[in-house]
């Protein structure tokens, strides 16, 4: 299902080129959970877990929300909320008549981007969904407080709390807490499933199934990848993946810019910059990861991309089939000069600007690895899920870090609570 193409890279590799031993010895200390931070590789079997259980009251809690209400807001931060905005964004980039509004709050704490929140919310019928496995973050405690308090006013408090779903620890915290003495919905976040690996959980599958995605597909396709992407050979485009940069990242190439042509994966790519960046940046080493979406940042990061240090290689993601099709038309008179292209379908054009910019990032210092996907529906959006999911825990393994942690996240939280006058903050 996915490809990697390293023949843009291959030029700048060195010596025997990338380590596929290493990998593979990532490979089996991950299947046998003998590495570091093995009580958190729970998403390896995730498909199979939620396909045996929750999976179903998912998809039945979806259809409720999705028969009373318009609107849907999400709260979470992270990896709470990364893998859902990317799949809502890459496979349901505009909405149709009667598709649930999915308003993602609680990412931050800007009072200007709650108001446009309530603007954008109206007088719409609404639910909300609270995720968050600690119970604790401040972003989306302080925003579920503010927008449950809105939905009681609506609804009153038998039939908001009705409309609250929760995404939490299965034994402890105060989210969970009060979901259980509110009676509200609860769905789990696995004990050993980390935020940035928790996408293929009620996590990111409710928000989905909320959105018209099928969830069922999802999963199924993500169980036949992990069986795939399985194969213990330098076939594996996982190994192939996390070997290159694990291998550019040794010889110079610490900023790797995932790039792709279509605006809708926007959002994946801050998935991917989560995955990666909370895995891999830690101990003092890491790719630092970055994003840009061409064409258009061909305009802006494009001059930085050809002609700046050389210390960057990109990954671009492209879809091979179009699910749009449109022909440029033939203009009488050629106005514009552009009759040179009348008749040719705009896919193909955006693919030759593509082989065009990858040759001059090539020619200009920067290796290119290429990945495709055969479509942008739930089959791509799994494969390219499950794919970066165990090549980011190779790769992590390979540069020796525990890539299941994130310690560095709390200092900012500690400082914060302190300076907040939070009881018992220090
Ligand atoms: O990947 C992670 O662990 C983090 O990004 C968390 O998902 C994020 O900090 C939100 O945490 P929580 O779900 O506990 O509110």
């Amino acid at each position: 299902m996915i490809k990697v193409d390293l023949s843009g890279a291959s030029s700048f590799f060195k010596g025997n080129g990338p380590d596929y031993a290493a990998v593979a010895e990532a490979h089996r200390t991950l299947a046998e959970g003998t590495g570091k931070g093995n009580d958190f590789i729970g998403w390896l079997t995730l498909p199979q877990t939620i396909a045996a259980g929750e999976l179903k009251q998912i998809v039945a809690c979806a259809k409720k929300i999705r028969a009373r209400s318009q609107a849907l807001l999400v709260v979470g931060i992270g990896g709470s909320y990364l893998g859902a905005r990317a799949a809502v964004d890459l496979l349901r980039p505009t909405m149709k008549e009667g598709d649930v509004d999915i308003i993602f709050v609680g990412n931050g704490l800007s009072p200007d981007a709650m108001m446009d929140t309530l603007h954008r919310l109206g007088d719409k019928d609404f639910d909300i969904c609270v995720i968050s496995k600690s119970g604790t973050t401040l972003e989306p405690a302080l925003a579920f407080r503010m927008y449950k308090g809105l939905l009681v006013s609506k609804y009153g408090a038998a039939e908001a709390g009705k409309r609250i779903t929760a995404v939490t620890d299965a034994h402890r915290g105060v989210l969970h807490d009060m979901a259980v003495k509110e009676g509200w919905e609860m769905f789990v976040v696995p004990d050993d499933v980390g935020g940035r690996f928790s996408v293929l959980s009620a996590v990111g599958l409710l928000p989905m199934a909320v959105a018209g995605i099928d969830v069922e597909k999802v999963i199924a396709c993500a169980i036949d990848e992990f069986k795939a992407m399985d194969l213990r050979s330098p076939e594996n485009p996982a190994w192939q993946y996390a070997a290159a940069r694990q291998h550019l990242y040794r010889n110079g190439k610490s900023i790797e810019i995932l790039a792709s042509y279509e605006p809708s994966f926007r959002f994946f790519a801050e998935w991917w910059k989560q995955l990666y960046g909370e895995s891999e940046g830690k101990d003092g080493i890491g790719i630092y990861p970055a994003s840009v979406e061409f064409t258009a940042d061909l305009h802006s990061m494009g001059q930085y991309i050809q002609d700046g240090p050389r210390f960057l290689y990109e990954t671009v993601v492209m879809f091979e089939e179009d699910i749009n099709h449109f022909e440029v038309p033939h203009e009488v008179g050629d106005p514009d000069g552009l009759n040179y292209l009348a008749g040719r379908q705009l896919g193909d054009i955006m693919r030759t600007a593509a082989a065009a910019v990858k040759q001059a990032h090539i020619d200009g210092g920067v290796p290119n690895i290429t990945i495709s996907v055969p479509k942008r529906d739930e089959a791509g959006f799994a494969a390219l899920v499950v794919f970066f999911e165990l090549a980011c825990g190779l790769s992590g393994y390979v540069s020796g870090v525990n890539p299941f942690d994130q310690p560095g996240v709390e200092a900012y939280k500690k400082n914060m609570f302190r300076m907040l006058g939070k009881p018992g903050a220090k």
